[in-house]
């Protein structure tokens, strides 16, 4: 379904730029998920430290859901944050339930978050072709937050 708007970009940039937000919508409500799951379920001698972490991690990843969800609604399209849509379009790796450690979990998020925000950069040029700058900046600004929530994670892993 789209809707009609004043919005001076015409319905083939705003269906483009809609498909490629719509799949990294997918992929961010999958990424939400998984930091709560690392948030519950770590263990070891720094679980409160990572228990927060991960909890920090959610709430930024959170606000690119909105990010993405919005813009697809301010195109005139309909933004699908259903649970059963997210599974199957999710290009995420599934999460691995028997992770527990600390490191097992920042290794798992951080191949989550990498291939994220692969995807990200990837859209911002995939925007822009499509003629919608709006959008490139968009993934531009997930792309840049995706990276430093790379960089928390993956300090803990290169410490030695
Ligand atoms: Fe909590």
């Amino acid at each position: 379904m789209t809707y009609t708007s004043r919005l001076d970009l015409s319905d083939h940039v705003r269906k483009e730029a809609c498909g490629l937000l719509q799949a990294r919508l997918s992929d961010a409500l999958d990424l939400e998920a998984q930091a709560k799951q690392a948030h519950w379920n770590v263990k070891g001698p720094h679980f409160l430290q990572l228990h927060e972490l991960f909890d920090r991690l959610h709430g930024e990843i959170e606000d690119f859901v909105d990010l993405l969800a919005e813009r697809i609604t301010t195109l005139g399209h309909v933004a699908d944050g259903r649970i059963a849509t997210t599974a199957a379009n999710s290009t995420l790796y599934g999460y691995p339930l028997e992770a527990s450690g600390g490191e097992a979990h920042l290794k798992a998020l951080a191949g989550s978050l990498g291939a994220f925000g692969k995807a990200a950069r990837e859209g911002i040029d995939q925007a822009t072709l499509a003629g919608d700058a709006d959008t490139a900046d968009l993934f531009t600004q997930i792309s840049r937050e995706t990276d430093k929530q790379l960089w928390f994670l993956e300090a803990h892993l290169q410490a030695h």
